[in-house]
Formats: structure tokens, sequence, C-alpha cells
């Protein structure tokens, strides 16, 4: 069993779609569910699954004792899974290749500081991109930068809304995000 710390502060969907997938392998521990949004939908995703919540406001997510919070969970893997704050540097350095990403476009395209959410399938939209897609990656200090593992595509359709774009990214993501993190903790 590989402990894995998921990170979200949105919907959760992603999340959802991990914890479905590892239901019944024995693989993944998810030992907890890091948030900054009391509000957030993961987070009775986290109650129905009897997963740990670190609720995190900016003074702690940058503090020591979070670092030895997180350490304590012993994680093989972290996973960001739609969560907006840039990881502090300990942390990144605490876990060498071991904090993972997943952005809803083709980075470098599409990238970076306030990019997330709808703003990039506008702007995909906006652009006239043939294309667009998912790209998970490793974090480092830099937002967005960090180096890509795997890379899948999707056409833009003349018709697409932000929104339908949106649902079939997140297509792709429920697929290929669980099968990523399989890959790197086998
Ligand atoms: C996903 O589109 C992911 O690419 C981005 O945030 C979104 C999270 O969606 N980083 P959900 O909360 O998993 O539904």
């Amino acid at each position: 069993m590989k402990n894995i710390v998921l990170f979200a502060s949105g919907a959760g969907s992603n999340v959802q779609a991990i914890l479905h997938y590892f239901k019944d392998k024995n693989a993944v521990n998810p030992v907890a569910i890091v948030c900054n949004n009391k509000e957030a939908g993961v987070l009775k995703i986290a109650e129905a699954n009897n997963i740990p919540v670190e609720l995190i406001d900016r003074e702690h997510f940058k503090s020591d004792d979070f670092l030895a919070i997180l350490k304590q969970y012993k994680p093989d893997l972290l996973v960001l899974a739609g969560f907006l704050w840039k990881i502090p540097e300990a942390v990144v350095q605490a876990f060498p290749d071991k904090i993972i990403n997943i952005h809803p476009a083709l980075l470098p395209k599409y990238g970076g500081k306030g990019m997330y959410g709808a703003k990039v399938h506008e702007s995909v939209i906006a652009n006239k991109e043939k294309e667009s897609g998912i790209t998970i990656h490793y974090v480092n200090e830099n937002y967005d930068e960090g180096n890509v593992i795997v890379q899948a595509h999707c056409r833009v359709q003349e018709q697409d809304t932000a929104d339908s774009l949106a649902q079939r990214i997140h297509g792709l993501e429920h697929f290929y995000f669980p099968r990523v993190i399989e890959l790197l903790i086998g």
C-alpha cells in the first residue's frame, strides 16, 4: 500500500475518480485531503470516504507546522487535484519528485498564475485553438512549470463553450489521472 495525500479545493471530481479507481485495488491508501476552502465539494467526498481533512489557511500552509503534519502522513505521492495555491518551497524540497499536478490544458500554453478553471477554456476558445487537453506534471517552485509526465489531447469543436470543453477535459482527467498515479507508485 502506498500513501497518497490529495490536495483539492474545488468540486473534487478528480479526487472522486481517483478514489473510485483504487477502491478495490489495495494499492493506494488516501491518507489525507488538504483543502483551503471550507465550502469545497471535496469535503463531502472526504467525509463519505472517511478520509481525514487538513483544512488550511495561507499562514498555516507556509508554516513548519504544516510541513511536519504532512511528513507524519508518510506520503509516497502528493497529488494536486484542483488545488490553486503555489506549493511552498520547503514542501517541494521535502518531497522531491513526489508532487504531481493536473492542469486542464496543454502546457506550456494556458498555464501560469491565474490560469485556472473556466479562464483556461475561455482562452483556448478565444484563440480558436483546434485542440486542447490535459497535462499531468511534477510540481516545482513555479506554477505549472515542472517536468511533464503525460499529456492527452482532445479536439476543440467550433460550437464549444467553456462548459462543454471543460466537460470533455474532465473526461480525460478522470481517465488518465488515476492511471498515471498507479504507474508512478507502482
Ligand atoms: C481540474 O480541471 C484540474 O485540471 C484543475 O482543477 C480542476 C479540478 O476539478 N487543476 P475537480 O475539482 O477535480 O472537479
